[in-house]
């Protein structure tokens, strides 16, 4: 059983096939790291979940954006390096180039693990005039290093941290993570950071299980990628989405849920897995903040809260910290 040549796999599939055994192999609660998400189908299906009518998050980010990014460009120190982590296509970003191009001469650095991502975002925003863009395919902190190292005498950096990915953090690594950042920071650099906040418990539910199923393809599809790249035999059917509410940690979790018993063989990871039936393999956690939390935040990461934005339509806030 599970013979598989896996001397011929690249880096990436290799590591893939790693976190996926050490995720599933877990004692207690099964995990999948959710980077994995967005493969060239999972980016495509979060671009869909980013327009239904349930997920007012990435809109109301947008708006926020939209609203205020004159305001971002008066408060930020120029000349300036934008770096932007995880840029997804890059759609709400074209507001704040236009905004800080007629300041002065700006790059424009996406980092992204996802290529497709990336090539689209570099799509997107290649024809926005006066700016330089180059597209950095690397972890985040690898690749704003990678940024931090091209800074010129007198240049800043302003970090993009949008969308929420922050909440996406396990409880306690939002704040390291933000740590991290600051280290490559120099005072006067700034971050904007995008974050949900907490709302009423029905419109978050909907938000992360809207009932064309669109969330739930999107959560499966992380099995559908194993299936494709490590040539797994998990059968979709006999899984489900699951997304509720921790109240103590204020998060929503996602899952994927067993509807049965079942084994399945991953022969790339060398590996085999049972479920029980109910069993969930936990994929994602989404934190929903507090305004005064986001202050705490900045303060205990090295930073200072220089301007908060708030979106009331759909409670999310875009904050400018700078590093102090
Ligand atoms: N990072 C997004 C969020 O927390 C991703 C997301 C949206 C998501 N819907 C999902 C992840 C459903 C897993 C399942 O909002």
């Amino acid at each position: 059983m599970l013979l598989a040549n896996t001397s011929t796999l690249d880096a990436a599939t290799l590591q893939f096939a790693a976190d996926v055994r050490a995720g599933l192999d877990r004692p207690g609660q099964k995990e999948l790291p959710s980077k994995y998400f967005y493969d060239a189908v999972g980016s495509s299906l979060f671009e869909a979940i980013s327009v239904m009518p349930e997920y007012g998050l990435t809109r109301a980010d947008e708006r926020v954006l939209r609203g205020h990014s004159r305001d971002l460009a008066r408060l930020v120190p120029t000349p300036l390096l934008i770096c932007e982590l995880g840029s997804g296509s890059g759609k709400k970003t074209r507001w704040i180039l236009e905004a800080l191009r007629e300041k002065e001469c700006i790059s424009y650095y996406p980092i992204e693990i996802s290529a497709s991502a990336l090539a689209s975002c570099e799509r997107e925003l290649g024809q926005v005039d006066g700016i330089t863009i180059l597209g950095i395919e690397r972890e985040y902190l690898d690749g704003l290093r990678e940024v931090a190292a091209r800074r010129a005498q007198g240049a800043h950096l302003l970090v993009l941290f949008l969308g929420s990915t922050i909440g996406n953090f396990d409880s306690g690594a939002d704040r390291r993570f933000l740590e991290s950042v600051r280290q490559t920071l120099i005072p006067g650099d700034c971050l904007l950071l995008g974050a949900d906040l907490v709302k009423p418990l029905d419109q978050l539910l909907a938000a992360y299980d809207d009932p064309a199923g669109v969330t739930a393809a999107f959560n499966l599809n992380m099995l559908a990628r194993i299936n494709r790249e490590l040539d797994a035999d998990f059968n979709l059917r006999q899984f489900e989405h699951v997304a509720r509410f921790n109240g103590s940690t204020s998060s929503i979790e996602m899952h994927l849920r067993s509807k049965k018993p079942q084994t399945v063989t991953i022969p790339r990871a060398e590996f085999m897995v049972q479920l029980r039936e109910g069993e969930t393999i936990w994929t994602e956690s989404s934190h929903k903040y507090s305004v005064a939390e986001l202050k705490i935040l900045a303060a205990a990461s090295g930073f200072e809260c220089k301007e908060q934005w708030i979106d009331q339509e759909w409670q999310f806030a875009e904050s400018l910290f700078m590093a102090i």
